[in-house]
């Protein structure tokens, strides 16, 4: 009964009639978990039995669906692992849960035979999950990309327009109730983290493997990186990057150059959206708030209408949670960093005399490493100039090697900064 709990109670009273139009039969909030009853809430709580003892609601048998809308991966485990061994079908919002535990949880479904849905574990209010488990289906999808934290869009987002400092634009965020109940999850890339994991695992039939996910925050990026980006033509966005290639699968988030004229660098505030490029269909683009309490309460009203509409329905039947039938998961692997192929921005610190650039650029060269384009800022009061380097793609062990040689040279002061970039293209 927090932000989303409120919000989804507010939804389903306000368009019960439509979800009952839609679902075939009402759904109606009987029995609600609270830490403190008395507390001010943003919805009208009549008719609904109130308790703090989270068990009661998930061992009542009135209850025929759970919605577990606590948050963290403990509490929220065994809640939900008792509702199914209730036989009660769950729907969460809670991608921590998913993404870390998701793989004992779904097989705990398969064996009672109930569901478990958790359209607002990922975006928000975007149905991307439907859209990629059901209305991709006829596809091989080859790579997505996605803006799947609304904080840490807002933080950049900000920063650029408005050069407003990190912490004033996190402290709103958690104002307006966007940010996680720890912040660095939001802004370390860990929130995004558990969000990809669930969406490369439902795009490519993989299990769901958070452990492997490589996670990069934006704490780093400066304003001045911020407008670098831009002068070259790039907007810098933290990305989640899913990607199948013929050796596993690149699943990594980080702060990531991606050039302004493509959609998606254009989106905005909190505001979450998922590129998603199937073999059939080409790009396709999902939209929308990636937080708050009614565009989450959305994805959570509609998993209700969902599970309520196959309730009956024989469970070899009903849409496998990971999009793929469970027997027929693959294999494939998660590929160390190190192996995952990208373009990049380089910001290095250059001693401004004869032969430094040609020092660096032959580095890069000796790497196999080519370059997109070179912009060197005039040096201000002192003799070290700002240069700015755009590559095109290589494997990022390959520029482990050349940033630590480039480094290594006298003429170069401090630790290079490296931004991946991703072109986005159709192909
Ligand atoms: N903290 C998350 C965000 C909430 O900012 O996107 C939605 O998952």
């Amino acid at each position: 009964m927090g932000t989303v709990g409120g919000g989804t109670v507010n939804v389903l009273k306000r368009n019960a009639e439509e979800i009952a139009r839609r679902a075939g039969r009402g759904v109606v909030i009987t029995h609600a978990a609270t830490r403190d009853i008395n507390k001010p809430r943003i919805c009208d709580t009549s008719g609904i039995t109130l308790t703090t003892d989270p068990q009661a609601v998930v061992n009542d048998p009135e209850v025929q669906i759970v919605v577990e809308l606590i948050g963290g991966d403990g509490l929220a485990r065994e809640l939900v692992l008792a509702a199914i061994d209730n036989g009660k079908h769950v729907v969460t919002a809670n991608k921590a849960l998913i993404a870390k535990h998701g793989n004992e949880i779904f097989a705990r479904a398969r064996e009672k035979g109930v569901m478990v849905a958790f359209e607002a574990a990922v975006a928000g209010g975007i149905p991307i999950i439907k859209a990629v488990r059901e209305g991709l289906a006829a596809n091989q999808i080859e790579w997505l990309a996605g803006i799947i934290n609304g904080t840490g869009n807002f933080i950049l987002t900000e920063m650029r327009d408005k050069g407003r400092d990190f912490a004033g634009v996190l402290a709103e965020a958690q104002a307006l109730g966007y940010a996680e109940a720890d912040p660095t999850f939001d802004v370390e890339g860990i929130d995004a983290a558990h969000k990809l994991t669930i969406l490369a695992s439902i795009a490519f039939g993989i299990p769901l493997q958070f452990d492997d996910c490589f996670t990069e925050g934006i704490t780093k990026i400066t304003r001045e990186d911020v407008a670098y980006a831009e002068e070259l033509g790039y907007r810098i966005k933290h990305l989640g990057v899913a990607r199948r290639t013929t050796a596993g699968v690149e699943l990594r988030v980080h702060p990531t150059l991606i050039p302004e004229r493509r959609l998606i660098a254009n989106v905005d505030g909190v505001m979450n959206a998922v590129l998603v490029k199937g073999d059939a269909v080409g790009p396709t683009l999902y939209y929308g708030a990636g937080a708050g309490a009614e565009p989450t309460a959305s994805a959570v009203v509609a998993d209700l209408v969902d599970v309520t509409r196959t309730l009956t329905a024989d469970p070899e039947n009903r849409v496998p949670h990971l999009a793929f039938q469970p027997d027929a998961l693959s294999d494939l692997p998660i590929l160390p960093v190190a192996e995952i192929e990208t373009a990049y921005y380089l910001r290095l610190q250059a001693a401004d005399k004869p032969g430094v650039l040609a020092d660096v650029t032959r580095l890069l060269g000796d790497s196999g490493i080519s370059i997109e384009a070179i912009l060197q800022k005039e040096p201000v009061g002192d003799s070290e100039a700002t240069v700015i380097i755009l590559t095109h793609r290589v494997q990022e062990a390959k520029m482990d090697y050349a940033i630590g040689a480039i480094e290594g040279l006298d003429s170069i002061g401090g630790e290079i900064m490296r931004i991946r970039l991703e072109t986005l293209d159709a192909d």
